[in-house]
C-alpha cells in the first residue's frame, strides 16, 4: 500500500498542531510535528553547549543524535523531551537553528523517512514546498495575528507560564519575519495548497474540514470513460497544434480531493478547452436543455456533463455536482450561468457558493480569453489564454443564506476578474486587436 501524505504548513499559532493531530487520529495516520524536531535539535544544542549560530558543530551534533517522534512526543536519544521543548525560548532557539541549510537537509531527510503506509500527516513550514512537494494533499493554515497571539497566550498559560500578551505579539511577528525571510526553505504557501483560515473557527470545525478534505483526497477520483479520455486527448492535441494557446497556473491546481473550478464563460469551446487543460478528471455542469437532443445528450454525458436545472428546480439541479464533489471529484462551473462575450463579467449566480458550502469544496478561480475567436486563433491573430488562480476556502457555514451566498459568489467573480486584469496587464487586451 502506498503511503498517503498530507502536508500541513503555516505560521506559528495558526492551529496546525490541533488540526494535524485531529486529522491523523481520525484517519489512523502517523502524526509528525516537524517543528518539534527543530525544537529538539535546538534543545540538544543548548544542553551540549553548542552555539545556535554555528552550523558545522550543530550538524556534527545531529549526526550523533537520534531524533524520533513517538506517541508520547519527540524523543532525543530515547529521552522524552516533549515538555522541555514546548517553551517560548525553545521555539525561538528552534527558529535560529532552522536557518542553517545543512541542519535542514538532515532533518528533511529524516522527515521523508516517516512517509510509511498507511500514511502520515506532517506539519511544519516547508512540508508542501520542500519535504513533500508531491504530497497527496497540502493545506496551508493561517489565522489573523490577533487570533494566533491569543492562542499562544492560552497555550503557555496552560503550561504554567506567565506570558505577557504584547510580548507574544512581538515574538510572533519576529518569528514570522525570520521564518519567511530566511534563505533556506522559507515559510511559504505551496501554490496548490488549500487555505484553511482558522480565525473564528473552533478547533472541532477546523479538524472536521481538514479531515473531510483528506478523506476525500485519499479516496481518489473515479476513472475516465473512453469517450472522455479520447475527447480530452483530442482537444489537447488540437489546442497545441492549431491554436495560439497559452496556459498559466497549472501548479495551483490541487490534484486530489473535492474542487470547484469557477471560470468566466465566453464560448462553447470553454468547457472542452478548460477541461482538457486541467490535469485531473473533470465534470461539467451544463444547462439541462443541452441534454434534450438524445444523441448530443448522450455524448456530453459520457464527457462527464451533469445537467443543471434552472428556476424552481435549480436547487435540486445542483445535486449532481454536489454528488461528484462529495466523492472527491472536481467540477467546472461557470458562475455567470450563461455565455457572455462582453468585456464586463456578469453578476454571478449564487450556485457556486451553495455547492461549495454544502460540500465544503475549495473553489479555484480560472479565467479564459480569446476562445470566442477560434478562427483567428488558428490564424495566429488572437491568443487563447487560460489562467488558474489559487484555491479559495469554502464559505464558513454549510448552509449559506442568500446574502452570504451572494457575497461569496462575488468574491469568486472578483478573483476571476483579477486574473483577467493581470493577463491584460501583461499581454494587453484582445479588445484592442
Ligand atoms: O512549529 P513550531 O513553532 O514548533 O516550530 C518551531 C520553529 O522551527 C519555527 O519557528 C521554524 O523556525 C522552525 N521550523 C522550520 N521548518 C519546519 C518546522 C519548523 O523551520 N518544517
Amino acid at each position: 500500500m502506498r503511503a498517503f501524505v498530507l502536508a500541513i504548513d503555516g505560521p506559528a499559532g495558526a492551529g496546525k498542531s490541533t488540526t494535524a493531530r485531529g486529522v491523523a487520529k481520525g484517519l489512523g495516520l502517523l502524526h509528525v510535528d516537524s517543528g518539534s524536531m527543530y525544537r529538539a535539535a535546538a534543545w540538544l544544542a543548548l544542553r551540549k553547549g553548542v552555539g545556535l549560530d554555528e552550523e558545522r558543530p550543530l550538524v556534527d551534533l545531529l549526526s550523533r543524535a537520534r531524533i524520533e517522534p513517538s506517541p508520547e512526543g519527540m524523543l532525543v536519544n530515547g529521552e522524552r523531551v516533549e515538555d522541555v521543548i514546548r517553551t517560548a525560548e525553545a521555539g525561538e532557539a528552534a527558529s535560529r537553528v532552522a536557518v542553517h541549510p545543512e541542519v535542514r537537509r538532515r532533518l528533511v531527510a529524516l522527515q521523508r523517512s516517516f512517509a510509511r503506509a498507511p500514511g502520515v500527516v506532517m506539519e511544519g513550514r516547508d512540508i508542501g514546498t520542500v519535504v513533500f512537494p508531491n504530497a497527496d494533499l497540502k493545506i496551508f493554515i493561517t489565522a489573523s495575528n490577533e487570533a494566533r497571539a491569543e492562542r499562544r497566550f492560552h497555550e503557555l498559560r496552560e503550561r504554567g507560564e506567565c506570558p505577557d500578551r504584547s510580548g507574544i505579539v512581538e515574538a510572533i511577528r519576529e518569528r514570522d519575519r525570520r521564518d519567511t525571510e530566511r534563505a533556506a526553505s522559507p515559510l511559504a504557501r505551496a501554490p496548490d495548497a488549500l487555505v484553511l483560515n482558522t480565525t473564528g473557527l473552533i478547533p472541532e470545525e477546523q479538524v472536521e474540514l481538514a479531515t473531510r478534505w483528506a478523506e476525500l483526497a485519499r479516496r481518489g477520483a473515479g476513472r475516465a470513460t473512453p469517450v472522455y479520455w479520447l475527447g480530452k486527448s483530442f482537444v489537447r492535441v488540437f489546442a497545441r497544434i492549431f491554436l495560439d494557446f497559452h496556459v498559466e497556473g497549472l501548479d495551483r491546481i490541487p490534484r486530489k480531493g473535492p474542487l470547484i473550478v469557477a471560470c468566466n464563460h465566453i464560448s462553447f469551446w470553454d468547457p472542452p478547452l478548460v477541461g482538457a487543460t486541467i490535469p485531473r478528471l473533470m465534470h461539467f455542469v451544463a444547462k439541462a436543455e443541452l441534454f434534450e437532443n438524445r444523441l448530443f445528450g448522450a455524448l456530453i454525458r459520457s464527457y462527464n456533463s451533469i445537467p443543471i436545472h434552472r428556476g424552481s428546480r435549480a436547487r435540486a439541479g445542483l445535486r449532481g455536482a454536489e454528488d461528484v464533489l462529495s466523492s472527491g471529484g472536481a467540477v467546472l462551473i461557470f458562475p455567470e450561468g450563461t455565455r457572455n462575450k462582453s468585456h464586463t463579467l456578469l453578476a454571478p449566480r449564487a450556485g457556486v457558493a451553495r455547492v461549495s458550502a454544502a460540500t465544503r469544496s475549495p473553489v479555484l478561480p480560472a479565467c479564459i480569453t480569446g476562445s470566442n475567436q477560434i478562427r483567428r486563433s488558428v490564424l495566429r491573430q488572437v491568443p487563447i489564454r487560460i489562467t488558474f488562480g489559487s484555491p479559495m476556502m469554502p464559505p464558513r457555514s454549510l448552509e449559506v443564506g442568500r446574502e452570504e451566498a451572494r457575497r461569496y459568489a462575488s468574491e469568486v467573480m472578483e478573483a476571476i476578474a483579477a486574473l483577467r486584469a493581470d493577463q491584460e496587464r501583461r499581454y494587453g487586451s484582445d479588445r484592442r486587436r
